[in-house]
């Protein structure tokens, strides 16, 4: 089973940590992520026997890692591969991060439970959800999402934070609705409640360095739009009067 534990860098399933879970896992560090180098990521190999092969194909297709070890005299090629070593300046830029994972943590958590707390009293009056963390899984607080009630009303409140300046955006299209999934036959209504929930999803900004008062700035203009009557019963814009 091959793992994409992309977006899961420290965080935990009933204590065991995402990209232990699969024989391989695959852990972006991609500039959207928690950690980044810009592009890239790390293979975790949770087989042994398949760490050799990984070598081989990370190196070219070359038994270069063994030569290095003493166990080959010469290295030479050996199977199929590409040149995935990440560079130096790319490492040094991760490892600065990495040496930091409990800080920036720590960090996105006080961001997520600020929109948590600020986010509250809308969820309580009935105006959108709010995303919940079961109680087996710990959290890298990758992201911070809202639900509402509608895919229009979500549009609007996309639109009404865009023309204030704030980059909220929707998440993935579900990946059987994509053009490549529709090569294998689905088709609009076969996982309706993924369909339901990715047309009313909405990401707030959210990245290490953003501040309070601009946190309060993005609750504000969100709270402004939900609660404003318009909001809550749209004009249909599709019937244009004559
Ligand atoms: C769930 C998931 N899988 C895979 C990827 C792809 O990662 P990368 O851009 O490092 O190839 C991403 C990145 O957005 C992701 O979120």
């Amino acid at each position: 089973m091959v793992e994409d534990a992309a977006q899961g860098v420290n965080s935990f399933y009933r204590s065991r940590a995402l990209g232990l879970i699969g024989d391989l896992a695959a852990y972006s560090f991609h500039e959207t992520k928690n950690y980044i180098c810009g592009e890239g990521g790390t293979l975790c190999i949770n087989r042994p026997e398949m760490v050799d092969r990984a070598e081989i194909i990370r190196d070219k297709g070359t038994n270069r890692r063994q030569f290095f070890r003493g166990l080959v005299d010469k290295y030479t090629w050996v199977a199929v591969g590409s040149s995935y070593v990440p560079s130096e300046i790319c490492s040094a830029f991760l490892y600065a991060q990495l040496e930091m994972l409990e800080e920036i943590a720590s960090r996105r958590r006080a961001i997520y439970q600020t929109y948590l707390h600020e986010l509250a009293p809308l969820e309580v009056e009935g105006l959108l959800r709010l995303p919940c963390i079961p109680q087996d899984c710990q959290s890298n607080y990758h992201m911070f999402y809202v639900i509402l009630p509608s895919r229009q009303q979500r549009d609007n409140l996309l639109e009404h934070l865009r023309q204030h300046d704030i980059h909220a955006v929707f998440h993935y299209i579900p990946l059987h609705r994509s053009p490549m999934g529709c090569t294998f036959g689905y088709k609009e209504g076969d996982l309706p409640i993924t369909e339901d929930l990715s047309g009313r999803l909405l990401r707030l900004p959210f990245f290490y360095e953003i501040t309070e008062v601009e946190q309060m700035r993005v609750v504000q203009e969100v709270t402004a739009a939900v609660r404003s009557p318009a909001f809550r019963h749209p004009v249909d814009t599709s019937v244009k009067e004559s």
